[in-house]
């Protein structure tokens, strides 16, 4: 029997610190919370799992950058059916089986640059005291029974299916093969007492909250979620737990050692886990739950906008404020999976492009709207026409000796400019002026490839500024000097601004682009033209942007 939530249940909206019972002891503004999806650990990484975290670090670095302390989370989903018989295959036992692949993603981030805050994974001690406290919280409000439950379940998803999400696919010898809809994996029928979440009684409210509060974007993917809750009826549950004897894996249910907790509340609950424990003592930063933004792949959608906020709901906890949705990486047309058997391994492509090299091909790609195949050729034109050619030889033409003979970046004036900076330069001046705030509107809604498109075009044309000025001319003349100072610091100030806003896609070669213009303040707000009467000297190490990639 069910007890509905009683009005002192609806008063129990707490903050999360409350659910977890620990102290707060934090310094005070809470930082811009962004979350990756954690990560299964059945199979090593591919590039489409690097892709959602790096999505995720640069808004993190943007973020920072535009004076807004962020908080990064990610980690690796340990528990399940899939993870179990992965470990099997391995011959390991599932805690080293967990251990090995969990720190393949942790080194993998780190060669990439993915500055993440915490890393979370679901076997630690402190997620199973979330995701007990959240079961409890579900249970007291009377929203969890235990029935039994027959359906189609689907391993590689770690989901259970209707009939109308399953199709009927022909094998080998005409047997024949139930797969999801959605994503073709095979499922298995099972017939099996579990705990139901009455995610029915959630209905109304969930479709509300997605039409009022437009919390998923870009809108594209709200379609998908609109079908889905006009298929959902109030009776409808969802099993949120499985018997130990089918999946032994997993954490258990507080009174009931026989079930195991259903993977997908495990895996969500650990946004909870990630703010309450940075709350205390990580990084001296304050993470307060609701998150700021989830990104999530388009796969995981309805776990994240149907489920997880019903979870809350029904929990009484604040919901997440942003769902921000991509779509995929696919090889040959169809989705990198593990399970198709068509991933790319990103490690070899950082032994090739470096980590650097890899975020910028990734980022620059519009994947958030719609799928993009993945062509290795596409990408290395891209490093070598904007990075090596348009941004690596602009630098080194305004630093090389033979142009800039001083080794500086000249002093701003005002007369010099009036007197002596051609209408193209003009024209740079102006758009330098808009172009951070240009490409802050792109970056915030995670849309990166657009803002690099407004910072290769002002590089571009600021290249081809520098061929007509001919300044390796002008320094010939000494009645030219100011000309050419007027041209460097056109140039100079062009690659400035350029570094400063290419840190959240490509922090390390960013980083050598500002040390050599010895540029000292990186934030957002300092990437609009200096009018510093004061000549800045270069510094003196070797400029080499980005080697060119030779196929
Ligand atoms: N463990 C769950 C997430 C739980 S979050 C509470 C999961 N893991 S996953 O490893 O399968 O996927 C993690 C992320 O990688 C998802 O955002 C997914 O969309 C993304 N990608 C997996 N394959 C992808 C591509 N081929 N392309 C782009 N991203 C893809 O789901």
């Amino acid at each position: 029997m069910f007890r509905p939530l009683s009005l002192s249940a609806t008063k129990l909206r707490r903050p999360l610190s409350s659910l977890l019972c620990r102290s707060l002891s934090t310094p005070p503004t809470p930082a811009y919370f962004i979350t990756t999806p954690i990560f299964y650990v059945n199979a090593a990484p591919h590039l489409g799992h690097l892709y959602t975290a790096l999505l995720a670090d640069a808004q993190s670095r943007y973020r920072s950058l535009a004076g807004h302390e962020a908080f990064l989370s990610t980690g690796t989903d340990e528990h399940g059916v899939k993870v179990e018989r992965a470990a099997a295959v391995a011959g390991l036992d599932n805690g080293t089986f967990c251990d090995r692949v969990s720190a393949e993603y942790s080194s993998l981030f780190d060669l990439c640059s993915v500055g993440y805050d915490d890393f979370v994974r679901t076997t630690e001690a402190r997620h199973a005291e979330t995701v007990t406290r959240l079961w409890q919280r579900l249970d007291a409000a009377g929203y969890l029974r235990k029935n039994s439950y027959k359906g189609w379940y689907c391993v590689a998803d770690e989901t259970f299916l209707t009939e109308s999400q399953i199709d009927v696919k022909e094998i080998d010898g005409g047997k024949k093969l139930r797969v999801s809809t959605e994503s073709g994996h095979p499922v298995e029928w099972q017939e099996e007492e579990n705990y139901v979440f009455r995610i029915g009684d959630f209905r109304e409210r969930l479709i509300d909250w997605l039409n009022k509060s437009k919390v998923v974007f870009p809108k594209l993917f709200n379609s998908s979620l609109s079908s889905a809750l006009s298929e959902m009826n109030f009776q409808e549950v969802l099993s949120v737990s499985r018997p130990r004897s089918r999946q032994s894996w997993g954490i258990p249910v507080p009174g009931d050692p026989s079930q195991v907790v259903y993977v997908w509340l495990d895996a969500l609950a650990n946004y909870l886990t990630v703010s309450e424990e940075v709350n205390n003592v990580r990084r001296n930063k304050r993470v307060s739950w609701p998150g700021d933004v989830h990104v999530i792949g388009k796969d995981i959608l309805k776990f994240h906008a149907i489920y997880w906020p019903a979870f809350l709901m029904a929990a009484d906890l604040e919901l997440p404020k942003n769902i921000f949705v991509h779509s995929h990486w696919l090889v040959d047309g169809r989705k990198m999976s593990k399970s198709s058997g068509n991933v790319v391994d990103p490690r070899l492509l950082v032994d090739r492009f470096s980590g650097d090299g890899l975020r910028y091909i990734l980022l620059r790609e519009g994947v958030p709207h719609s799928d993009g195949n993945y062509s290795e050729q596409k990408m290395i034109n891209y490093l070598n026409s904007e990075l090596a050619n348009t941004l690596g030889n602009l630098l080194g033409r305004c630093t090389s000796k033979t142009v800039n003979t001083s080794s500086s970046c000249p002093a701003y004036s005002d007369e010099a400019m009036q007197k002596y900076c051609s209408h193209e330069g003009l024209e740079i001046m102006s758009s330098l002026e808009e172009l951070s705030s240009e490409v802050a509107s792109h970056y915030e809604r995670f849309e990166y490839y657009k803002g690099v498109d407004l910072i290769m075009e002002v590089l571009r044309n600021t290249n081809s500024y520098i061929q007509n000025e001919k300044p390796w001319e002008l320094r010939k003349n000494a009645s030219e000097k100011i000309r050419l100072d007027v041209v460097l610091y056109v140039a100079l100030e062009s690659l400035r601004i350029s570094g400063l806003l290419l840190q959240p896609i490509v922090p390390k070669l960013s980083g050598n682009l500002l040390d050599k213009l010895s540029v000292k303040s990186r934030m957002w707000n300092d990437a609009v033209p200096s009018k510093s009467s004061l000549e800045r000297p270069l510094s003196d190490t070797k400029a080499v942007f980005f080697k060119r990639i030779t196929a």
